[in-house]
């Protein structure tokens, strides 16, 4: 991975932290993305010592702000003239209904909408240094929006809010993403997939995010989960290794291609989800 630029979205805690970690071990040059500059810093802190890397830094995003995603995405282009893969990593479901700082619903705005905004702005970026990647971290979690996204009411206004249908519906949207991306990128040397970590024992779901029954059973499961460094292992594989760079627009678990449900194939709603996004974040490409 030398000479290679590699940013992670949500680095400083969990699977992005192990991503991050690996390239950075792999030689690239690598941005860390948080939304917290403590936390961030102290992950920067982490990552350089245990890797002995100095090309190694640190980018505050906050993906719940689009005005923070504009902000990290011109200080990123005014730095660097290109970006060879960028991991959108960062994610999180909520127990309560909360709302960004441009009043979209959190777990879509950020799982979603901000990804959206973020890829579109670096593109330029994206594509000055193609071959490139864009890896979506999404989940088999996907799976349980079996009636698609309900396109009417993405911001959970008119029914009433659940934890597991925002999350799920939000890790579909990121599959629809990939595929339309991908569509809309073919031929022009830019390979977008999403893939599946696994169920890792990492920060997902705790520190306020859920209280209650939920955030207990995690807690009491961790330990028979991944850990975030295996957890990390197919968002690597789709970064680095050859086939992440020759198939686009697919979906892979367990470091191989793997079939996404009958709704994230609906490339219509894929197609609808995009021009809601666009109107939804004013950014388009
Ligand atoms: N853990 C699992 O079992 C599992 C399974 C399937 C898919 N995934 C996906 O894997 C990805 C990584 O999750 P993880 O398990 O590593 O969880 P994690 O340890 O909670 O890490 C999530 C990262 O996302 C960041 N984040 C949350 N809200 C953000 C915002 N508004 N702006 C910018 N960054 C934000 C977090 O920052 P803070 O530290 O500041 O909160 C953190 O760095 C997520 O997309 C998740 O949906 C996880």
């Amino acid at each position: 991975m030398n000479d290679t630029i590699c940013l992670v979205t949500g680095a400083n805690s969990g699977i992005g932290l192990e991503t991050a970690r690996s390239l950075a071990q792999q030689g690239a040059t690598v941005i860390m993305t948080a939304r917290s500059i403590e936390r961030g810093e102290a992950a920067l802190a982490e990552v350089r010592q245990s890797t002995g890397s100095s090309q190694v830094s640190l980018l505050h995003l906050d993906l719940a702000d689009l005005a923070s995603i504009r902000a990290a995405a011109e200080a990123f282009s005014t730095e660097h003239d290109r970006l060879d893969v960028l991991v959108n990593n960062a994610g999180l479901m909520l127990g309560d209904r909360r709302e960004t700082a441009d009043g979209f619903e959190m777990t879509f705005g950020v799982n979603h909408l901000g990804h959206f905004a973020f890829t579109l702005l670096l593109l330029p970026r994206i594509e000055a240094a193609a071959p490139s990647r864009i890896v979506n971290v999404s989940s088999a979690a996907h799976k349980a929006a079996r009636s698609g996204l309900d396109l009417d009411d993405l911001m959970f206004t008119r029914r009433s809010y659940s934890p597991m249908a925002a999350y799920s519906a939000s890790k579909l949207a990121n599959i629809h993403f990939t595929r339309e991306l991908a569509r809309r990128l073919e031929g022009r040397g830019v390979s977008v997939n999403a893939l599946h970590p696994g169920v890792v024992g990492s920060r997902f779901a705790s520190d306020g995010d859920f209280k209650g029954l939920f955030s207990n059973l995690y807690g009491f499961a961790r330990p028979f989960m991944l850990t975030p460094a295996k957890g990390a292992r197919t968002s690597l594989h789709v970064a680095t290794s050859e086939e992440g760079g020759q198939v686009s627009g697919a979906y892979f678990a367990r470091k191989r291609q793997a079939r996404v449900s009958r709704a994230a194939q609906d490339d219509d709603s894929a197609r609808a989800l995009w021009t809601l996004s666009e109107a939804l974040t004013g950014v388009s490409i």
